[in-house]
Order: C-alpha cells, then sequence, then structure tokens
C-alpha cells in the first residue's frame, strides 16, 4: 500500500499555500530552504493567530527587522509596538529573548536541529519541531491543532482533548515521513486549514479520505471532541486616559510579567470582581458612559474609563507628546479604549 505520507505529499505538490516564508514545494525539491528567521517568525505569530491576520505583521517585522540580528539589536519598545495587536504579547518578548540568544550564543545561525532549537529561551515543543522541519527538513512531530484535528479524524479518536493529545501526538509521530519532512508538516497543517476544516469539512476533496477512520464511520465533522471549558468570567476595572494642557497623553508600560506585559498603555487599575481605585494622578475625573470590552483567553474585560486633562504631575506613568502618540502601538484592549474617546 502506499505510503499516507506520500499520498497527502503529492497533494501538497498541486495544493500548497502560499506564504512569503515559504518556499514552494517543486523549488524545495531542489535543494532550496526558506530562510529560518522568516520561518521562525512566522511560526510564533501563528500561534493563537490566523494566516491572514499574520501576514502584514510578518512583512511589517521583515521589513523592519530583515535579519535576526537586527532584531537581536532592536529596542524592545519599537517591537512590542509593532507587535501591537496581534495580542498575546509574551510571545513578542520572548521573540526577542530568543533572537538575542541565537545572536550572542549562535553567532546569528539558527540551531538545526529539534533538541537545540528547544533549548534557546522562548521555543517551546511545537516551534521548534515547525522550524526544525520547515527550515531544515529535520523529521520532527510538529503538532498543532491542525495536526491535532487530522489525527482525531484519520484514526477515529473519540477521547476528548486536551487529555487525548499523548495520544494523538504518538499518532502523528507514526506518520512523520523522514524525507520532505518540511513539506509534509505544512502539508498536514494546510489540509486541517483547508480541507479537514474544523467544521464542515470537504472530505470529498480530501486525499486522505479513503482511508480516513472517521470518514468511514460518518463521525469527522464531530472530531476532536473537547472536554467542555469553564464558562469564562468577567473582570472590571478603570482605565485612566490623562491629557496634559498641551495635549500631551499619560501613557504607562505595563509590567512584564502581567497581561498586556511590557506593552504601553492607559494605566488602569487592577482587572478584578472588584478593582480598587487607583488613579495615576491626584485629580477630578470624568466618567465616560461607554465601557471598553474585551475578551482574553480565560475572562472577558470590562473597563470603565475615566478622564482627565491636568497639568498634575503623575504618580505612575510618563507623558508622550500628541504628535508622538500612535494609538496603532497600543494593544487592542487599549485601543478599544481609545476608540470610545472623543477625537476633537
Ligand atoms: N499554521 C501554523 N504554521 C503553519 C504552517 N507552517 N503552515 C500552515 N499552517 C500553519
Amino acid at each position: 500500500m502506499r505510503d499516507l505520507a506520500q499520498d497527502l505529499l503529492d497533494w501538497y505538490d498541486v495544493h500548497a499555500r502560499d506564504m512569503p516564508w515559504r518556499v514552494p514545494p517543486a523549488d524545495r525539491k531542489t535543494g532550496v530552504l526558506p530562510d529560518p528567521y522568516a520561518v521562525w517568525l512566522s511560526e510564533v505569530m501563528l500561534q493563537q493567530t490566523t494566516v491572514a491576520a499574520v501576514r502584514a505583521y510578518h512583512a511589517k517585522f521583515m521589513g523592519l527587522w530583515p535579519t535576526i540580528a537586527d532584531l537581536a539589536a532592536a529596542e524592545d519598545a519599537d517591537v512590542m509596538a509593532a507587535w501591537a495587536g496581534l495580542g498575546y504579547y509574551a510571545r513578542a518578548r520572548n521573540l526577542l529573548k530568543c533572537a538575542r540568544a541565537i545572536v550572542a550564543d549562535h553567532g546569528g545561525d539558527f540551531p538545526q536541529t529539534n533538541d537545540a532549537l528547544l533549548s534557546l529561551p522562548g521555543i517551546g515543543p511545537y516551534t521548534a519541531a515547525a522550524v526544525s522541519s520547515i527550515a531544515f527538513d529535520q523529521p520532527s512531530v510538529v503538532v498543532d491543532g491542525n495536526v491535532e484535528r487530522v489525527m482525531a479524524r484519520l484514526h477515529d479518536v473519540h477521547d476528548p482533548l486536551p487529555a487525548s493529545k499523548p495520544k494523538l501526538t504518538a499518532l502523528a509521530a507514526a506518520l512523520t515521513p523522514q524525507t520532505r519532512s518540511g513539506d509534509y508538516a505544512q502539508a498536514v497543517m494546510d489540509l486541517g486549514a483547508t480541507i479537514c476544516s474544523p467544521r464542515n469539512p470537504t472530505c470529498a476533496l480530501c486525499p486522505l479520505r479513503l482511508r480516513c477512520a472517521a470518514r468511514a464511520a460518518g463521525t469527522a465533522a464531530e472530531l476532536p471532541k473537547k472536554t467542555p471549558k469553564k464558562k469564562t468570567p468577567t473582570r472590571f476595572g478603570i482605565a485612566y486616559v490623562v491629557r496634559r494642557t498641551d495635549g500631551a497623553w499619560l501613557l504607562e508600560t505595563r509590567p512584564e510579567n502581567g497581561l498586556l506585559g511590557g506593552m504601553l498603555g492607559f494605566p488602569t487599575t487592577d482587572w478584578s470582581d472588584t478593582p480598587d481605585p487607583a488613579p495615576p494622578v491626584d485629580t477630578d475625573w470624568q466618567t465616560l458612559n461607554t465601557i471598553a470590552k474585551h475578551t482574553f483567553t480565560h475572562f472577558h474585560l470590562e473597563l470603565t474609563i475615566q478622564t482627565s486633562t491636568t497639568d498634575v504631575a503623575p504618580t505612575r506613568g510618563h507623558f508622550v507628546l500628541a504628535a508622538d502618540f500612535d494609538p496603532t502601538a497600543l494593544p487592542t484592549a487599549m485601543r478599544k479604549v481609545y476608540a470610545t474617546l472623543r477625537h476633537d
């Protein structure tokens, strides 16, 4: 019987999605491999984010910092500002840590094996596997949500995620080929993103349809099963929007460890059931009658907005001149606060 991986690779030869950081399969067959820096950047950005959203950010980063040495030498604040809107800001902080470690400890050359990549700061099992296979054709086992779904369906696995992860990873490992490993990894992900999609999979077009146990059982659309999540709680807070009389904005860099860590934004209270008021300036406040709402992974946030114009020195944060204030550098939650303001 023909290899299942071979069927998938034949499909990929024709249907590979075009992405700026990829080398198409015809060129890879002649020995051309992609720029590991571009691949790594794409894989970090693609975690929790769609290809459509990543394209523009990837182009922006490659334009601003064309090599890993450029990125390693960048100012933290510039990188955080360029990442604004992509979410999961720990990814951007880790990106910088990793770039600096590659320059400091590896002469600016990406390590090529899964294990060597894993030892870098901010590179976990997924990124190490994806970069070693896509950029260096190592036979690493790449498992993301797409791969889990394809494996659950191929083998008609009904145990729910996340408990079934080790089983799905073992199934993925059994299929990973020793050659064309990078194309294979991208092929499974492309199949999961296009044909073997979460809802309404188009099994009729699938190169694996004759070997798919879920297709045979009629269960493809209901897999993978997931253990139900707890209901998402709501937390509350106050965002303080302070303008100086010259129009400057009071902004504060959030602590590295918390949510939106390292990002610039309006000073806020803590985010909780019962936030303690913590104004950054001793002044009179106006409360707006709109609320900024934003959903993070584990909770909804509702920010009440208080505004003031004052020249009193703040106890935290720093003023940014109106001409230097770039709202596009704010994380999305803060963009929503900004959007509630009248701009006249
Ligand atoms: N999602 C994350 N990484 C991907 C890749 N390399 N190809 C397709 N989809 C992906």
